[in-house]
C-alpha cells in the first residue's frame, strides 16, 4: 500500500502544472531602468552591467520603444549629468540628460509610463544622496532640493517620481511642492524600505555615484532590521506615497511579504544591479542557466508579494516568457 494522498498528481503533466500554478509573470509586472548620458547617438555597454547601456536621450527613446513593443509599461530613468557640485544643482537643470530624456520619451511614446529616480548622489561632488553642512549630512536642507528635482522631472513630463535618497520627510515635501505647482496628478513611488546594501556596487559604477567618503549607512536602512522597514513604509504612506518599494529584492523577500501583508498600496521590488551582475557573471562562466535562473528569481520576487518588479532583466525576461 502506497500513500493515499499524492501531491504528485498535480505535477503529472505540463497541462496540470499550468492549471495549478499560483504565480505567473506578465510583461506588465516590469519596469525597465535606463541610464541616460549627455550627447547624441550614444549607446555604450556598461562594464559593470553587461547587456545594459549608457544611452543619450535620443537612444533612450529608441530603447523605450523596444520596451513598449515588448508590452512592458514603464521605464525608470537615471541620469548622468554634465557637471557636479556641492549641492547637486545639475539634478534640477532642465537641460540635464534626465529631463531631456523624459520629455523625448513622452513626446515619442505618450503612453509609456515614465518614472524618474529622484536623488542627488549622481549630481553631488561627494556622491551622497543629500547635502552637507559642517561635515554632516543635512537631512532638512536636502528636502527642498529633492523637491526641486522632482518638480523639474514633472515639468519635463514624468508620470511618476521615485525618491531614492532616504531623507526623512521627503515624500511629504515632494507631494506639497508638486501639488502647489499644479502637478497633483504626478504619482510618487517611494523607495520606502531601502537598505544600505553592497548590492548597489555595479549601479554606482554605472551612475558614477559612489560616495567619495564614508558610506550611506546613516540614512539607508540596516539590513538586519524588518520592523523598521514597516515603520519606514508606514511613514511614506502617511506622507503621500502612491506605491512603496522594497530594495534590494532577493535578500529581502521577507520584507516584501511583510509590507504586502501589512499595507494595501501596490508594492514594488527593485531587483538591483548586484543581483543582476551576479547572474550575468555566473551565466558567462557557464555555471548557471541564465534564462531559468532569471525567471525563477523574478517568479520568487512576485510570489513574495511584489506587484511591480524593477529589473535590468525585464526585456530578456519578457522575451523568455
Ligand atoms: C541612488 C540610487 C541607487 C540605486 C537606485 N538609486 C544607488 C544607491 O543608493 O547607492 C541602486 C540601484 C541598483 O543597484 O540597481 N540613490
Ligand atoms: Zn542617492
Amino acid at each position: 500500500m502506497g500513500p493515499y494522498i499524492r501531491p504528485q498528481r498535480l505535477r503529472v503533466s505540463a497541462g496540470v502544472r499550468a492549471m495549478v500554478r499560483e504565480t505567473r509573470l506578465h510583461p506588465a509586472d516590469f519596469v525597465y531602468p535606463l541610464f541616460v548620458v549627455p550627447g547624441k547617438g550614444v549607446k555604450e555597454e556598461i562594464a559593470s552591467l553587461p547587456g545594459q547601456y549608457h544611452v543619450s536621450c535620443d537612444m533612450a527613446a529608441a530603447t523605450a520603444r523596444e520596451v513598449s513593443e515588448l508590452g512592458i509599461p514603464a521605464v525608470m530613468v537615471f541620469g548622468l549629468p554634465e557637471y557636479k557640485d556641492e549641492c547637486g544643482s545639475s539634478a534640477w537643470d532642465a537641460a540635464s540628460p534626465v529631463q531631456l530624456a523624459i520629455s523625448r520619451i513622452k513626446t515619442e511614446l505618450p503612453e509609456m509610463v515614465v518614472i524618474s529616480d529622484v536623488c542627488l548622489c549622481q549630481y553631488t561632488e561627494h556622491g551622497h544622496c543629500g547635502v552637507f553642512k559642517d561635515n554632516r549630512l543635512d537631512n532638512d536642507a536636502s528636502l527642498s532640493l529633492l523637491a526641486k528635482v522632482a518638480l523639474s522631472h514633472a515639468k519635463a513630463g514624468a508620470d511618476m517620481v521615485a525618491p531614492s535618497d532616504m531623507m526623512d520627510g521627503r515624500v511629504k515635501v515632494i507631494r506639497q511642492v508638486l501639488d502647489g505647482e499644479g502637478y497633483s496628478r504626478i504619482g510618487i513611488m517611494s523607495y520606502a524600505a531601502k537598505y544600505a546594501s553592497a548590492y548597489y556596487g555595479p549601479f554606482r559604477e554605472a551612475a558614477d555615484s559612489t560616495p567619495q567618503f564614508g558610506d550611506r549607512s546613516s540614512y539607508q536602512m540596516d539590513p538586519a532590521n524588518s520592523r523598521e522597514a514597516l515603520r519606514e513604509v508606514a511613514l511614506d504612506i502617511e506622507e503621500g506615497a502612491d506605491i512603496v518599494m522594497v530594495k534590494p529584492a532577493m535578500a529581502y523577500m521577507d520584507i516584501i511579504r511583510q509590507v504586502k501583508d501589512t499595507f494595501d498600496l501596490p508594492v514594488a521590488a527593485y531587483n538591483v544591479s548586484g543581483e543582476y551582475a551576479m547572474v550575468k557573471a555566473a551565466a558567462g562562466k557557464g555555471w548557471i542557466n541564465e534564462q531559468r535562473i532569471v525567471l525563477e528569481t523574478l517568479t520568487g520576487i512576485k510570489r513574495a508579494g511584489a506587484d511591480i518588479i524593477i529589473t535590468y532583466h525585464a526585456m530578456d525576461a519578457v522575451r523568455w516568457l
